[in-house]
């Protein structure tokens, strides 16, 4: 018996629905923005996550699946999306598109955290990338649509935290300042933020164990007038949006990358996995991994811990609406074909074996949800027709010619 590995599990039904769910109302809403879905690989050179996720975040220096394959290279499994489509954007040259660069994607990243409830080794990201505009409307628009998404999703109770990180220059300075209240208070610090601090003071501030202590102590960030334009604006715009939204000037986010506005979406309902969605502004990044100068702002949302959120909402029922039953082997025939017909009329249908007992047919007819059972019987077949049984409300049955059979089944469904 070989199990799955630790922090990797298998999405069964009816999880898994839920997570088809969630991606069905994600294409809506990213449909509504103008976002083009971009597939990026799993697996990328190593060096990729370095420049760019930031070779001090928690990210690079500890959790990621990188391995040397066997031919000698250097590779890591994805641990979020970004990286791979800022590379997509300048490989491809999609600023040449004369379309926004505005994508999104789907699909598992890998980071070897220590697994716990909503906290896995493979989990899902839904994530959008807009490429190419710096000005505070992407930024509104991106958070406005994330929240849409959420709401679309049917997820509840969750607020969103911003800030800004301001630009290179703005915090030029302030890491100097930081970096000397590190130095101050450096015996108080864990062991990896000591050994970081000259190298990158901020990462202290995102530490699950020095930085609440730091963001109650350490000196706050001020932004540049430009930057803090960029700020007031972009809550401006929100606003317009009717997007509820607080300001934590503590907010700092794990990896290197940001610039200006950075946000946060979270719920209590989650415990200590409490980031449902996370993203920000990043406008050096496309040029420092070698592209033209191009400022972007995206997000990822967790689908894992936005399906938990939902578990215990009622879904929509997904039984068939039609369990096809038949008695014999040619009425098993004009069985597969009264379904391929009701199917081709958008009625869902199922059936389990033609071949086995009636009454066993109709168990699994009873188990299905359906809301009605389609029998073709001997007396059925002699007469073209079928019996059409209801699941739902005992003692109801009737007859109807398979000719037309669809239309008459949808009259019945109300559809
Ligand atoms: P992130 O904050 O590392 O950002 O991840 C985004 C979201 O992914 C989190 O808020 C959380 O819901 C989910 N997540 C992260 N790690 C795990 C895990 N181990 N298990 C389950 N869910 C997890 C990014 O990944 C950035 N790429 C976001 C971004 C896009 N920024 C700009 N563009």
């Amino acid at each position: 018996m070989i199990n799955s590995l630790r922090g990797f599990r298998d999405l069964l039904p009816p999880e898994s629905d839920l997570f088809a769910r969630i991606e069905a109302a994600a294409r809506e809403v990213f449909g509504l923005y103008g976002y083009q879905e971009l597939r990026i690989p799993a697996l990328e050179k190593k060096e990729l996550f370095v420049k760019s996720t930031g070779g001090t975040t928690d990210i690079v220096e500890k959790e990621m699946y990188a391995f040397t394959d066997g031919g000698g290279r250097e590779v890591a499994m994805r641990p979020e999306g970004t990286p791979g489509v800022v590379r997509a954007y300048i490989e491809h040259n999609l600023g040449q598109t004369g379309r926004n660069a505005k994508y999104f994607y789907i699909g598992g990243m890998y980071r070897a955290e220590r697994p716990q409830a909503g906290r896995y080794r493979e989990f899902t990201q839904i994530g959008a990338e807009y490429i190419g505009n710096p000005s505070p409307a992407a930024d509104a628009e991106s958070i406005s649509m994330l929240v849409r998404l959420l709401e679309k999703a049917g997820v509840e109770g969750c607020s969103v935290e911003i800030n800004s990180l301001g630009c290179g220059e703005c915090r030029k300075a302030y890491r100097e300042i930081l970096l000397g209240h590190l130095r101050g208070c450096q015996e108080t610090l864990c062991e990896p933020c000591r050994s970081r601090i000259e190298r990158n003071p901020l990462r202290a501030l995102d530490c699950k164990t020095d930085g609440p202590a730091l963001a109650e102590k350490a000196p706050k960030l001020s932004l540049c007038p430009a930057c803090a334009e960029h700020f007031g604006s972009t809550q401006k715009l929100l606003g317009t949006a009717g997007v509820a939204y607080k300001v934590n000037t503590s907010l700092v986010r794990g990896l290197d990358y940001y610039t200006r506005t950075v946000f946060e979406v979270r719920t209590t309902a989650l415990g200590s996995q409490d980031a449902v969605a996370a993203g920000g502004r990043y406008d050096d990044l496309v040029k420092s991994m070698g592209g033209p100068a191009a400022p972007a702002t995206g997000w990822a949302m967790g689908v894992d811990r936005v399906a938990m959120l939902l578990k215990d909402k009622p879904a929509p029922d997904n039984a068939p609406k039609t369990f096809i039953v038949a008695a014999s082997k040619e009425a098993g025939e004009k069985a597969f074909a009264l379904m391929t017909a009701l199917r081709a009329e958008g009625i869902s249908s199922d059936f389990s074996n033609f071949e086995l007992s009636l009454r066993s047919q109709m168990r699994s007819a009873d188990k299905s949800g359906a809301c009605f059972a389609l029998i073709i019987g001997e007396d059925e077949l002699k007469a073209g027709a079928c019996a059409v049984k209801s699941l739902k409300v005992p003692g109801d049955q009737k007859m109807i010619p398979l000719s037309g059979a669809p239309s008459a089944i949808k009259r019945l469904l109300k559809v």
